[in-house]
Parts: C-alpha cells; structure tokens; sequence
C-alpha cells in the first residue's frame, strides 16, 4: 500500500544520504534537544521529520503551507518551529535514541534530506568501589577492587590518588571492564617496617635508677605490638618503651633487641641490636684517717678510702688539689689504691687529701684534713736594725710551727711582759737598745726554739734620709764631675794625637 511504498522509498532515501549530511548529537535522560534543519526559509518548502530506531520509521511531524501537524503521540514533547522548521524534543527518553531524518520538498519538486543521530544517556550515578577482602594485608593478599555505577555507555578510568593505575604485570595484574569492573581507593594493612630502637647507640653503662629509656617504634597499621629480649631471652613487658624498672635485677653487658609484630598480618620484625650493662652509681665516700695527733717524724696515717653502694671502678689521690704520687718511700699506696700509708710523717704532709672514687656512671669525694705536729723551727725576726729616739718600733717573730707556736720575748736576756709575736716599743728610748731574743715555743711538742735580734737606738736626726736638695745637689756634683773628666780626656787626646 501507499505508506509502506512511502517508507521503502524512506529507507532508500536514508541509505543514500551521504556521510556530510549526517551529525550526530548527544543528550541526557530528560533533557531538551533541539534539531536543527538547514531550511532558511520554510515558506517556499514542505518538510517531513521521520524517526528511525531501527525496527521502524514514525512520523513525527510535517510543515506544508505553513501547516504543521505533529504526531498525536509526541504531543506535549515536541514543538516544531514554524519559521524554520527546527525540532524541539522534551523531556528526553533512551526510546527516543535513534535516526532522525529531516525531508525537504522543495516547490518546484525537488528534495533534500538530512539525518541526525541522537543518543540519549542515561547520566552517571552511584559509583561505588568495593573490594573482595575486607581487609589487605601487604604481601600477603590479592584484591580485586570493583567498580559499579549507574548510567549508560559507561566507561570506567582507575586512579590512585591523582595518578593513573596502569598494568604493571606483577602487582597490577589485570584491568577488567565488564558488567562488574575490577579496581578502587584501599585500606591496606602494612608493616612493620622501619623497626628502629632509640637511643641507637646507647652510653656502654647506664647508671641503675636513672631515667634512661629504650624506645623501640614501627612504621605499622594497625599499630604495632612490641617484645623485648635480653640477649635473646624474653622480657616481660610489651610497652614500646623499655624502662629501666622493668629490667630491674639485670646488670650485666647484653643486648637488647625489640621485636615489632603487626597484629593483623602477624609479621614481626627484630630491631638492631644495642648493648650496654647497668651500674650502680658510687652513693658516698669517706676518709678514715687517724684521728689522734700526729707527730712530725714520728706518727704514721693510714689514710683508707671507703665508698658505699656502686661498683668501685678507679680511686684517685690527690693532696691539694694536686695529684698524690707515690713521690717518696714514705708514701705507699694500698695495691688497689683504697688505702695509703704515710710513714713517718713529715710537716710537708699537712693539707687537705682528697679521695676520689669513680666508675663509668659516677664520680665521688670526700676529703681529710691532714695536721701533723711539728716544730717550733727556728724563728726570724723582722725589724730594723737601728731606730732613733722617739721613733715607734715594731719586732715581728716567727717560727714554722704545727700547731701555731707562742712567742716570748726577752731584752738583754731578762725577760719581758710580750707574749705575742709582735713586740711593740710604742717611743723608743736609748735604754731600749739591746740583744731582744724571741722564743718559740709549741704547746704540744714542748720544744722551744729561739732568735736574736740587736737593736740600736741613736740620736733624732741621724738617721734621716737625704733631703730633696742633698739629692740635688749631689745629682749636680755628679754631672760636673762627668763634664770635668769627659774636658780632661778630650784635652790629654789633642795632646797625644796632634
Ligand atoms: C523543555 O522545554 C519545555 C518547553 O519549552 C520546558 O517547559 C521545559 O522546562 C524544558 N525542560 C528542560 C529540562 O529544559
Ligand atoms: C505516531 O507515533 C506512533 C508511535 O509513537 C506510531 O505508532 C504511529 O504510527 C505514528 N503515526 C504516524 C502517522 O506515523
Ligand atoms: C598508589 O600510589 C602510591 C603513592 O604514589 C604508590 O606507592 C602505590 O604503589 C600506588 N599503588 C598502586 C596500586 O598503583
Ligand atoms: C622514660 O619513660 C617514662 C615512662 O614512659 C617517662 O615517664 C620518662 O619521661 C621517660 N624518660 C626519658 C628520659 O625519656
Ligand atoms: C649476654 O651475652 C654475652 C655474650 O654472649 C655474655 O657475655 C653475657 O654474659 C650474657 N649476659 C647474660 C646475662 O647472660
Ligand atoms: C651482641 O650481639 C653481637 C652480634 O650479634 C655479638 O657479637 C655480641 O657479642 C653480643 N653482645 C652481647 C653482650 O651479647
Ligand atoms: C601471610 O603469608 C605468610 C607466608 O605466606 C603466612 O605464613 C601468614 O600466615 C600469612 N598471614 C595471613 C594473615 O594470612
Ligand atoms: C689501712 O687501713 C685499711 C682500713 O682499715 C686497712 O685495710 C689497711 O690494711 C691499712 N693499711 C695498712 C698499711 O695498715
Ligand atoms: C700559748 O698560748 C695559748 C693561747 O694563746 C695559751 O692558752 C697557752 O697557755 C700558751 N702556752 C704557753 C706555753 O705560753
Ligand atoms: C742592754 O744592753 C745594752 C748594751 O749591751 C745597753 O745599752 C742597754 O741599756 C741594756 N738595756 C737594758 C734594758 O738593760
Ligand atoms: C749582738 O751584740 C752582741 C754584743 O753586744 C754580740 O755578741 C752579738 O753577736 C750580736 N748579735 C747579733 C745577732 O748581731
């Protein structure tokens, strides 16, 4: 019949338009879309919009003398505009996806045709990534990471972070797109890696008591748990930090090692290895030393150096501050330097002594005071020689002595009231002229030393220094004597060398 002659001949018009004629437009699932024909001017024209979706053609609208006529089943979603005969499409549906052909008929009997592809898709929602495992574990586990969405046409691009995942063939294996696709954004388990102990190089002794810490770490997820070993026995702890109360009791050199182990995978990693061994700081020292007096020349010291708590590791001797060597045979130290023996006793041997106990964590002192008795020695006196009259006159007496020795004096070998080191004569006389002895005399030693001193007191003035014009005047004197002896050499040379 008529319309099946009609759309044979459609078909064959659609077959023979050629490539140039044909676009192509895209649109989204309820969206408008306008096709547009090439017509400028639809009066002179007829025109016919078919639709073909592969099965086959409908009718969609015709413009003829300006009449427009729309297919009652499009109606309320397609317009057509008159003026040039461009269709609007509503409201858009995936039926509506297919051929549109656009025929002109021209007045005088020619015609044209048009065909436009539109595709319509449906937009991409509810993507959403899910893997097979719950939870990856490094090394250990495979994933396959899958990809879903909503929408047609999809296409599917696998990105980890801003990069693109590519095959690697060894650990990306494979991309699939298929009604499930393979990929995604993962929570992997990883670790322990980077087991390090801190300090890395601990001191070789660490004194017992003190706030020294081992800290043992991983990189981990989920968060490492830690065990620590004593060359290679286990400790009971699992704190990441090693304290020294926890390893209370083990003093000896050993090494220490933490063990990180990743509780998901179980994977345990050792740390390094760090050594060192515990000590106890010296806590006190003192001197025992004798306690009696000491007698120069006949007293000995045991001086014996005690140090409680700590291991002892060295013991030095120093006298005043300076080193204390065996420097005579008098002094003998004990073989291992606890003790030193002084014998006998010499007056160079008072001072302070000091004892100093050391080990790799600490260092102690103590001190004694060493007093050993001697002298009075002979004593000096220092005065002047002569004094005049009326002049104020001080004697000064003293003598080497441990303890301080007493002073008394004597004129002409009488004795007098001073019992002080200085003896004082406030206004000398000529009657204080004399020999004034001084004695020293020590308590404890009982022996008594004495000294000589002749003092002569002369008349007031005879004494006196040279006055300003005395210097002067012999100053001048001197210059002319020069002057005179360089005149009398000059005259004897021009004599003996014409
Ligand atoms: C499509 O066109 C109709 C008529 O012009 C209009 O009422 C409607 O809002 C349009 N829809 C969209 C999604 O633009
Ligand atoms: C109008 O469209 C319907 C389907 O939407 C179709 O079945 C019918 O044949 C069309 N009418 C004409 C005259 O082509
Ligand atoms: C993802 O990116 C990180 C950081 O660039 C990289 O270390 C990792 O190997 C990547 N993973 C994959 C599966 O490409
Ligand atoms: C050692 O660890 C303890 C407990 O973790 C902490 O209180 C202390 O401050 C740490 N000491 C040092 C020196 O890090
Ligand atoms: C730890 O090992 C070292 C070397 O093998 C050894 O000298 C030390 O005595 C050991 N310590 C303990 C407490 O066993
Ligand atoms: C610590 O380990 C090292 C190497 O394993 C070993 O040479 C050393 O003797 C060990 N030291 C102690 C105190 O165990
Ligand atoms: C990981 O693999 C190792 C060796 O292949 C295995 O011993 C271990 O049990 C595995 N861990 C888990 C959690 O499957
Ligand atoms: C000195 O005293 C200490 C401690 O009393 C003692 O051990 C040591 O033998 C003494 N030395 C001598 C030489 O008497
Ligand atoms: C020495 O002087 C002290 C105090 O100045 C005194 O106690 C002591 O008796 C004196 N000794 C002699 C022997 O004069
Ligand atoms: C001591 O002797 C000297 C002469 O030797 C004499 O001049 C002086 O007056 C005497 N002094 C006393 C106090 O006897
Ligand atoms: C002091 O004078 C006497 C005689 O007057 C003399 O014998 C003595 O040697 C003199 N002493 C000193 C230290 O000069």
């Amino acid at each position: 019949d008529a319309s099946t002659m009609a759309r044979v001949a459609l078909l064959c018009l659609l077959a023979s338009i050629g490539k140039n004629l044909k676009s192509s437009v895209h649109a989204g699932v309820g969206s408008n879309v306008t096709l547009k024909t090439p017509i400028q001017d639809l009066q002179s024209s007829a025109l016919f919009w078919h639709f073909y979706d592969g099965k086959e053609i409908i009718t969609v609208a015709s413009v003829s003398s300006s009449t427009l006529r729309l297919n009652t089943s499009y109606e309320g979603r397609a317009w057509i505009n008159a003026a040039n005969g461009h269709l609007t499409l509503g409201a858009l549906t995936q039926q509506d996806s297919g051929e549109y052909i656009i025929t002109i008929v021209y007045k005088h009997g020619q015609s044209d045709a048009a065909k436009i592809r539109l595709t319509v898709s449906e937009p991409v929602s509810n993507v959403d990534i899910k893997s097979n495992v719950p939870d990856a574990i490094e090394y250990n586990s495979t994933v396959i990471l899958t990809c879903s969405a909503i929408g047609s046409s999809l296409s599917f691009k696998w990105i980890n972070g801003s990069a693109p995942i590519v095959v690697d063939g060894t650990r990306i294996t494979e991309i699939k797109v298929s009604s499930t696709l393979t990929s995604s954004s993962l929570f992997v388990f990883y670790g322990p890696d980077d087991v390090t102990l801190t300090p890395a190089n601990p001191p070789k002794f660490i004194q017992a008591g003190s706030t020294f810490n081992l800290t043992c770490s991983a990189s981990s997820l989920p968060p490492a748990s830690f065990t620590w070993y004593y060359n290679g026995t286990r400790i009971e702890t699992s704190s990441s930090v090693l304290t020294l109360d926890m390893i209370k009791g083990y003093t000896k050199m050993a090494n220490y090692t933490c063990r990180a182990e990743n509780p998901k995978s179980k994977r345990s990693v050792p740390s390094p290895a760090v050594s060192f061994a515990i000590m106890e700081g010296i806590s006190s020292v003192e001197i025992i030393g004798p306690t009696g007096f000491l007698i120069a020349s006949n007293s000995k010291a045991n001086l014996s150096c005690q140090a409680t708590g700590g291991t002892v590791g060295k013991v030095d001797w120093l006298k005043d501050g300076k080193p204390l060597g065996p420097s005579s045979p008098r002094v003998v130290f004990a073989a291992d330097e606890s003790s030193v023996l002084i014998s006998p006793l010499q007056k160079d041997d008072n001072g302070r002594f000091t004892c100093r106990v050391s080990n790799a964590v600490s260092s102690k002192e103590a001190h004694y005071n060493m007093e050993v008795i001697y002298g009075p020695e002979q004593p000096t006196i220092t005065a002047k020689k002569a004094v005049e009259v009326n002049q104020q006159v001080e004697l000064t007496c003293s003598a080497a002595s441990v303890p301080t020795a007493n002073y008394t004096w004597k004129l002409n070998g009488t004795a007098t009231t001073t019992t002080a080191a200085v003896f004082i004569i406030a206004s000398a006389a000529y009657k204080d002229a004399g020999t004034y002895t001084c004695e020293a005399h020590n308590i404890i030693t009982s022996k008594t030393t004495s000294t000589s001193h002749n003092l002569s007191v002369q008349g007031e003035g005879t004494l006196d220094g040279l006055s300003d014009g005395a210097i002067a005047g012999i100053v001048i004197a001197v210059i002319i004597a020069v002057a005179l002896v360089v005149v009398g050499v000059w005259c004897y040379c021009r004599q003996k060398v014409p």
